[in-house]
């Protein structure tokens, strides 16, 4: 049997939510990851240490017992976040990172920052703290179309922030595009991005050609052919500027599939199978141990794990659904088709 083992990977960008999703979808990422970057967008956001500190005892309630996670706690930037809260961010040991939500960009994105420029006296603050700011990078403008807002973002907001701020690290979240590709490669090293399976997988026919497929639905949205090509040369090809970032962000099945479904795709259960079968199709397996367990852990400037999962290749069908307290009920990415590789547990 063919089998492939990795230092235990992270996943640098992940939405656990609270309560009973959080119970359902928590044990899935720390099966497979030591680490995850949490995203704050909450209702109500996670905007202070205290309530990163809170959240973060709420994860570890939730952990199965037995079961070994950390979770990289994040804030989340608004128009009243202010220095000090940045400061103080900057001495806990539990917070990494700010992210930075354009206002209504994305799920519970409302309490974000309307004008990027206006953020920059905490953008200076976070520099002068070696805090990472992380970006969901993406206009608002109504005007814009929805395909070219992130495009647009790089060229608005990303360049100003990156050279009015020579130091301060960002990660650009979850790029779909080759302009934001391309941005990234050619920045200085302090600037990194995330990919999610799902961008390395589908183009926006998997949306929308032959039928609407509302699991399919995330933001930024699925671009088209050119630009998953430029993300899968950027994963796998070995530049330590790019690393794992699933962006699992789960919804209720019922709020998927729905005239108004919410973006999101629930890849937590498979991920790394996910990402193991992307790397195999584009011949880079072995590209894959650096984007998923090193190059992430570098930039943040932690530790690399020190065991170890092992994939083999085995053909298996993900559940058509995942339950849990509540009646929650959540729709995997992939559900009810066959990957390839299985973790082994
Ligand atoms: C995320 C969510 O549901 O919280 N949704 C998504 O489509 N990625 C928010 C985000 O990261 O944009
Ligand atoms: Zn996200």
């Amino acid at each position: 049997m063919k089998t492939l083992t990795l230092v235990r990977p992270d996943d640098w960008h992940l939405h656990v939510r609270n309560g009973a999703l959080l119970k359902a979808v928590l044990p899935h990422t720390a099966r497979q990851f030591g680490r995850a970057i949490i995203m704050p967008n909450l209702k109500p956001p996670v905007t202070s240490v205290e309530q990163a500190l809170a959240y973060r005892e709420e994860i570890l309630r939730a952990l199965p017992q037995g079961m070994a996670f950390t979770p990289l706690m994040t804030l989340y930037l608004t128009g009243s976040t202010s220095v000090e809260e940045i400061g103080k961010a900057a001495r806990c040991e539990h917070v990494y990172a700010f992210k930075l939500y354009p206002a209504g960009a994305t799920t519970h994105s409302d309490a974000g920052i309307a004008d990027v420029r206006s953020a920059y006296p905490l953008f200076a603050a976070m520099e002068k703290h070696d805090v990472p700011l992380l970006i969901h990078g993406e206009v608002t403008d109504e005007q814009c179309d929805i395909f070219d807002r992130e495009r647009v973002f790089v060229d608005t907001a990303l360049t100003g922030i990156a050279g009015h701020f020579p130091g301060l690290r960002i990660v650009v979240e979850h790029v779909t595009t080759r302009e934001a590709v391309q941005f990234v490669e050619s920045a200085s090293e302090r600037i990194a991005a995330t990919i999610t399976p799902q961008h390395l997988m589908f183009n926006r026919n998997a949306l929308l050609a032959g039928g609407i497929r509302p699991h399919h639905y995330c933001l930024p949205v699925l671009k088209r052919e050119s630009h998953r090509q430029a993300l899968v040369a950027a994963a796998t090809g070995g530049n330590p500027k790019f690393f794992l970032g699933t962006d699992s962000a789960p919804h209720l099945t019922s709020l998927k599939e729905n005239a108004c479904g919410c973006a999101g795709c629930f890849s937590a259960p498979a991920a790394l199978e996910l990402y193991a079968e992307v790397f195999e199709s584009a011949g880079a397996l072995d590209k894959l141990e650096a984007f998923a367990s090193f190059h992430g852990a570098d930039f943040y400037r932690l530790p690399r794990n020190t065991g170890t999962v092992t994939l083999t290749k085995t053909s298996w069908e993900v559940p058509a659904v995942y339950r849990g307290e509540d009646n929650v009920a959540i729709t995997p990415l992939k559900a009810g088709e066959q990957l390839s590789w299985q973790l082994k547990v």
